[in-house]
């Protein structure tokens, strides 16, 4: 319980890496409209820099929308193979345009090309419509660089509270929470 909640959080997230479990850095990020309406999704965790975890996507998706009306999120991390759920809650505000950029451009071209095809959340006629859009967007930016579009970026969450919960037998599973206190941690332990 003395250790410092990010750091915590990074060794069970390296752990995953390490063992190269399939997606292991996905987690579920919960966001709700202001009148308190949850939703729920898989995003790919894209890194912990300066206090905050970064995620992207589409700025016009349903995430996004509530994200701008209520900056509240919560993301779950689990892994089953070693027995834990860590919750991390915050607010939410967009990633900067570099922060953005630099991860566009880590991404393959096919991807970026696919991004830019998608109205993320939108209504989609046919699949067909879809590849209509790849191919349109392929000839678009054919012998040159698909720069980011506006509507596509991150987004930081700023942690005000961790939960780790970790298996135990015979149900007997610790969970440990972190909330923010000034500059630092107040912890304390839950009944599982
Ligand atoms: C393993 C996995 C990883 C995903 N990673 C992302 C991601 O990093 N960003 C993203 O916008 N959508 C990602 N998605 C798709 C989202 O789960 C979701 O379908 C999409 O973002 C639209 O969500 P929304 O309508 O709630 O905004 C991923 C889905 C899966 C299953």
């Amino acid at each position: 319980m003395t250790k410092d909640p990010f750091e915590f959080f990074q060794e069970c997230f390296n752990q995953a890496k390490l063992l190269n479990l399939p997606q292991y850095n996905s987690v579920t990020l919960v966001t709700a409209t202001p009148e308190a309406k949850p939703s729920a999704r898989i995003v790919l965790l894209k890194g912990i820099q300066e206090g905050t975890f970064r995620f992207f996507t589409n700025y016009q998706s349903r995430k996004s929308g509530e994200l701008f009306s209520n900056p509240q999120a919560q993301i779950l991390f689990y892994r089953p193979e070693f027995g834990r759920q860590i919750r991390v809650e915050g607010r939410v505000t967009k990633a900067s345009a570099a922060d953005s950029d630099e991860y566009w451009f880590t991404r393959s071209r096919e991807s970026r090309i696919g991004a830019i095809a998608s109205h993320q959340s939108s209504e989609l006629k046919s699949m067909d419509e879809l590849r209509a859009r790849v191919a349109e967007i392929e000839k678009q930016f054919e012998g040159r660089e698909v720069p980011r579009p506006e509507n596509w970026g991150g987004f930081a969450l700023t942690p005000d509270y961790f939960e780790f919960w970790e298996d135990g037998l015979h149900r007997l599973h610790e969970r440990i929470t972190y909330t923010r206190d000034g500059n630092g941690w107040k912890t304390n332990r839950l009944f599982p």
